[in-house]
């Protein structure tokens, strides 16, 4: 019998690839989610592309009687926890909702599982607890010295999971700190369904390549990087869900919280991206050179070497393949 994983946010951007990459490794998602940023539209399609019926729940995962519901139906043997707001301008001005959501969220989620005895949980964190790197690549022992709201919750919620693990060495917590994820499935059957602006580089060039919006802001041309424009670690989305799968087989034989970064291991300028999508999508795409962005910071890429140590994970798709998956999404509509 698969094992049974619960995956709240399920239906989100990188839930729903974490449910496709479980299928194919032998896993039986069910999805959680409440729909505040996705849409129950994704879901005949990531069964088509699973090849399996995955289960959904509508819930939040704020609703500790909803979870434990869950719990009760369905044999759930570790959880894949997404669910969360993300945004990091939005952040700024929500905070209440950020913590309410992203540390309330991880907290009931908690409880819930502890009730049920569940241990095995790997938490979708962010590089954005790092915050300003003192060097480069950023390894996991790095300073925690997150920038924003958004950051400094994921930092929390990364702090209240590993004191869990030292009270009860049950607990075996993995924490994912993504980079920039990027692309979309292949198929053109998911992606970021972002609503209205995108607020990240690479769905934003989709968005422009196909005429809706009319160019590119790049925020900088003066930051101490080659090119003088922000440098990140992108990944692909599917290497990125893959990361995830690896974590869960890795938490089998683990006991407690450890974080791990899930980076390419080197970074590429906002001028490398925009190259590399007009290639994907055969347009120019018009920039105009402005002002940082509060809050950025010039270069941000990943050691990924834990990764690669302990989940023998690293990432197999390159640039052009997330410009290439990203515009195919885009020229299906992207939306769903
Ligand atoms: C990438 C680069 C911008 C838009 C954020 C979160 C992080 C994660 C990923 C959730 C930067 C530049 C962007 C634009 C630009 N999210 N840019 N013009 O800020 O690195 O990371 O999203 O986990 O936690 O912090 O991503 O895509 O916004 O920016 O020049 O219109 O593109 O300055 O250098 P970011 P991004």
């Amino acid at each position: 019998m698969p094992e049974t994983i619960l995956v709240t946010g399920g239906a989100g951007y990188v839930g729903s690839h974490v449910a496709v990459a479980l299928v194919r490794a032998g896993y039986a998602p069910v999805v959680l989610d409440n729909y505040a940023n996705s849409t129950p539209a994704v879901l005949p399609r990531l069964r088509a592309l699973a090849g399996y019926a995955v289960p959904a729940v509508q819930a939040d995962v704020r609703d500790a009687e909803a979870l434990r519901t869950v719990f009760r139906d369905y044999p759930i043997a570790a959880v894949i926890h997404c669910a969360g707001l993300k945004a990091v301008g939005e952040s700024e001005v929500r905070p209440l909702a950020y913590y309410d959501v992203n540390v309330g969220g991880a907290i009931v989620l908690a409880q819930v599982m502890g009730e049920a005895g569940v241990a095995g949980l790997v938490f979708s964190s962010s590089a954005s607890v790092y915050g300003e790197p003192d060097a480069l690549p950023i390894a996991e022992d790095a300073p925690l010295r997150p920038h924003s709201v958004y950051g400094r919750t994921k930092r929390v919620v990364e702090d209240f999971l590993c004191d869990l693990a030292r009270a009860n060495a049950n607990w075996r917590i993995a924490l994912l700190r993504y980079f920039n994820p990027a692309g979309a499935d292949p198929s053109g059957l998911l992606g970021e369904a972002a609503r209205g602006r995108p607020n990240n580089l690479v769905p934003l060039l989709g968005k422009i390549a196909a005429g809706e919006l009319a160019d590119l802001t790049v925020h900088g041309g003066d930051w101490p990087t080659a090119d003088g424009t922000g440098v990140r670690d992108y990944l692909h989305v599917q290497d990125l869900a893959e990361g995830h799968v690896a974590a869960l087989r890795y938490l089998a034989g683990a006991r407690g919280a450890l974080p791990i970064n899930l980076g390419a291991g080197r970074g590429h300028s906002v001028l490398e991206i925009v190259a590399a999508f007009e290639r994907a999508c055969g347009r120019r795409i018009a920039k105009t050179i402005a002002r940082r962005r509060p809050g950025d910071v010039a270069a941000c890429y990943a050691d990924a070497t834990r990764a690669a140590q302990l989940l023998q994970w690293r990432t197999t798709r390159d640039l052009d393949a997330i410009c290439a998956d990203a515009w195919r999404w885009q020229q299906g509509g992207g939306r769903y």
